[in-house]
């Protein structure tokens, strides 16, 4: 199902205390799409720590408080847009226990949901309203009048009314403009996920392993990285794709390159890739192995920064970022 705004009329806001919990990238954009879409503004509370965020929602004429038992008490909707590793234990110790219990919990990603890492009463509503955009863009995007693709479902009804009020919530950030798609936490965690561990890995393994190889028969450095991708060739084809489809923006290219590339694409062994992603989806993504690895990081493991820091490290390692560096280095770019 698609949502416009026709089909979601704002009154389950009317009246409400709205309660953001986090004014970063999506929670600014999100509170300050809401607070200019109601006519009155709703009563919108920041709930944030001390830092740049909180000093941001200030500026913005909002305040903020980081009492979040007192928030979490008067809340009707309560958005939770901190970093997803960071919600369960600021909702499950801080948020839950004052919670009223007809509250609406918004969350912008599945990943808690699906996993069920917050400790949520049955008599609350959880809606998903997932925007498929950076933060900067979901407020640009309203403010030029268009709407921006996201994903919209109701993962617990427990007031009865909980679709209402997730179709409400998705026009009044300002995404029903362009059409919101019925989804699920489930769903949208299991692309997101795989996208990020199965989809993307395998393109920047592969462009490791064509740069290793084409170095090896002859190719030098400065070639190989405009002719993959510091001409920006790859970002206008998926540019192209979007707009055009993504077989036909094939016919921008040349005869010989379309011949290739079609040819290509039915003669590449795919066995293993094959394998590999159904590996993903199941045994990393759906039974939740990735998810308990990653939120053990902070709890019992190096933490998230350094556990990065160690794998950009071996990133750099690779022959096509070394190549990168040198030329980057010889042209005199950053
Ligand atoms: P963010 O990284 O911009 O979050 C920053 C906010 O979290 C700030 O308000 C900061 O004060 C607060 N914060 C950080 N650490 C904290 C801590 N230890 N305790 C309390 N508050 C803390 O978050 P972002 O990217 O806006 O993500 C929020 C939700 O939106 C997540 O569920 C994410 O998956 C989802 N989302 C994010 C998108 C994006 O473009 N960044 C796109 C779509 C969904």
């Amino acid at each position: 199902r698609l949502f416009y705004d026709k089909n979601c009329p704002l009154d389950s806001l009317k009246g409400k205390t709205i309660v953001f919990i986090g004014y970063g990238n999506q929670g600014r954009a999100q509170a300050l799409n809401l607070s200019e879409q109601l006519n009155p503004a709703p009563k919108i509370i920041i709930a944030n720590i001390r830092d740049s965020y909180s000093s941001r929602a200030e500026r913005d004429g909002f305040g903020f408080t980081s009492d979040w038992m007192q928030v979490a008490a008067e809340a009707d909707v309560l958005f939770l847009l901190v970093p997803d590793q960071v919600q369960p234990k600021l909702f499950n110790d801080s948020i839950a226990p004052s919670l009223k219990k007809s509250a609406c919990i918004v969350v912008a990603s599945g990943y808690n949901v699906f996993y069920k890492y917050l400790n949520i009463a049955d008599s609350n509503d959880i809606v998903m309203v997932a925007p498929r955009m950076i933060g900067t863009s979901v407020r640009s995007r309203y403010e030029s009048g268009e709407g921006f693709p996201c994903f919209v479902s109701v993962e617990q009804n427990g007031t009865g009314k909980a679709w209402d009020m997730a179709l409400a919530l998705s026009r009044g950030i300002g995404a029903t403009k362009g059409g919101v798609i019925e989804s699920s936490a489930r769903e949208e965690t299991l692309m997101d996920l795989f996208a990020e561990q199965a989809l993307w890995p395998t393109i920047i393994a592969t462009f490791n392993e064509a740069y290793s190889t084409l170095k090896g028969l002859g190719c030098s450095d400065e070639a190989l990285v405009h002719e993959m991708w510091m001409s920006k060739e790859p970002a206008e084809i998926f540019e192209k794709a979007a707009e055009d489809g993504f077989v036909k923006q094939l016919v921008h290219h040349s005869s010989v390159s379309q011949y290739g590339q079609l040819k290509g694409s039915f003669e590449v062994d795919t066995t293993a890739i094959k394998k590999e992603f159904k590996r993903i989806a199941e045994e990393r993504v759906l039974n939740g192995a990735f998810a308990k690895e990653f939120m053990s990081l902070d709890k019992d493991g190096p933490g998230v920064e350094k556990k990065l820091e160690e794998l950009y490290a071996k990133a750099n390692e690779s022959e096509l970022a070394k190549g990168e560096a040198r030329v980057r280095e010889r042209l005199g770019l950053k």
